[in-house]
């Protein structure tokens, strides 16, 4: 085991550690020998390994999922006075990437049971300003993506897939991500696979694709390659500026790497979720989530209630395992507690959110996990046990 990335030398069970195989390394260190480092071969290569994964025609990498999912935005037509609504309980980036566009997020509660968009309340935010509405398939599962999609059709709204977490997330067989207008993935190290920092963009619409990838890259309207194969590279034009928002070559190598080893990555992250599912049944205050459906799932992160059954609070629960060396980590503060954010929500409606909040916890879940980490977070959740 590495030590604790912080330096607490306490630590002894850390929430996640990355998987770089000696094929990671490997590539990584002959790219590093090409003579060009972005908008190239591995670049390539990696957005249609992506393509043949997700089965999406088009992918389209970028520097993280943040800007992917800002130019997905982008790409749809969202713009000032726009209002694209997001859940409450996500990551900060899908309102800001909203805010980037200067449009308005519009955050709203999420069902108890599942954590995804309450479909009344989505339907419930939908005014004349409404343009999209930004689903996440949090912690990996498949969200409620078909009853969105309805109430997308019925009011004319685009769809932008948050698939950070929902790398090998298949809903009827069709990857996540090709369902609605595009889908955009992170591979931040903690992601079901990694480029260290990195994400990715798919959409079955050529005309979004283009978009994007011209976007991507100052707006330019010639790529690299084509300018060079041109009689004058330094030709192009610019009719709408973008963004450096590319993915380098070393990163694409690994994540061509990464992508390699999706099925292997994603089946030992499910084998040790099901075993805290088998080991943690029928502890009174504990809920565990729902991962016996019949959807798949990438099993990015397993996540606990604390309920007011159990002996300790979620904060008391985290202290406990922190003091027997066990990192944990709740995913996340809901939208409406951040102070540039509150404004967003209706604040007498996110009382789901404002609930679970302080029940949730994530336990430590990466692929490489051994069952004596396992057994010691298991053991200190069952010592507390009425
Ligand atoms: C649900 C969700 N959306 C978006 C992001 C943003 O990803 P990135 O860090 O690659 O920009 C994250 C990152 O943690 C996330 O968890």
């Amino acid at each position: 085991m590495k030590k604790d990335f912080f330096k607490d030398s306490t630590i002894k069970f850390p929430a996640y550690e990355p998987w770089i195989s000696k094929d990671d390394k490997l590539i990584v260190n002959k790219t590093l020998g090409q003579s060009m480092l972005t908008l190239g071969p591995q670049l390539e290569k990696f957005e249609a390994a992506f393509c043949k994964y997700t089965k999406s025609k088009y992918a389209i990498a970028v520097s993280n999922c943040t800007a992917g999912l800002h130019l997905s935005l982008k790409a749809l037509g969202i713009k000032e006075h726009d209002e694209v609504i997001i859940p409450d309980l996500t990551f900060v980036a899908d309102a800001s990437a909203i805010l980037s566009c200067n449009a308005k997020p519009v955050i709203v509660d999420i069902n108890e049971n599942d954590f995804f968009l309450s479909i009344t309340n989505l339907k419930k935010n939908i005014t004349k300003r409404t343009k999209a509405i930004i689903p996440v398939h949090i912690y990996g599962q498949v969200c409620n993506i078909d009853e969105v999609l309805d109430v997308a059709l019925d009011n004319n709204l685009k769809i932008i897939e948050d698939c950070a977490h929902a790398v090998g997330t298949f809903h009827n067989s069709k990857h996540v991500g090709t369902l609605g207008n595009t889908g955009c993935f992170s591979f931040y190290p903690t992601k079901n696979i990694t480029t260290a920092e990195g994400g990715m963009v798919i959409t079955n619409s050529k005309k979004i694709a283009d978009k994007v990838r011209q976007l991507r890259s100052h707006g330019m309207s010639k790529s690299l390659k084509s300018r060079y194969s041109s009689e004058y590279p330094w030709i192009f034009d610019i009719t709408e500026p973008g963004y450096n928002y590319r993915l380098d070559e070393i990163r694409a190598s690994l994540g061509i790497s990464q992508l390699k080893r999706i099925k292997k990555i994603n089946e030992l992250r499910k084998n040790a979720a099901f075993y805290y599912h088998s080991k943690l049944q029928n502890i009174s205050g504990i809920v565990l989530p729902d991962m016996v459906n019949n959807k798949t799932h990438s099993y990015h992160l397993y996540t606990i209630r604390v309920t007011k059954l159990f002996k300790l609070s979620r904060n008391q629960l985290f202290k406990k395992l922190k003091q027997a060396g066990i990192r944990t980590t709740v995913y996340w503060m809901p939208m409406h507690k951040y102070t540039a954010f509150r404004k967003f929500a209706n604040l007498s409606d996110v009382k789901n959110t404002s609930k679970i909040y302080n029940e949730i916890l994530a336990l430590p879940l990466f692929p490489s996990i051994t069952k004596k980490h396992q057994d010691n977070v298991i053991k200190i959740i069952k010592s507390f046990q009425k």
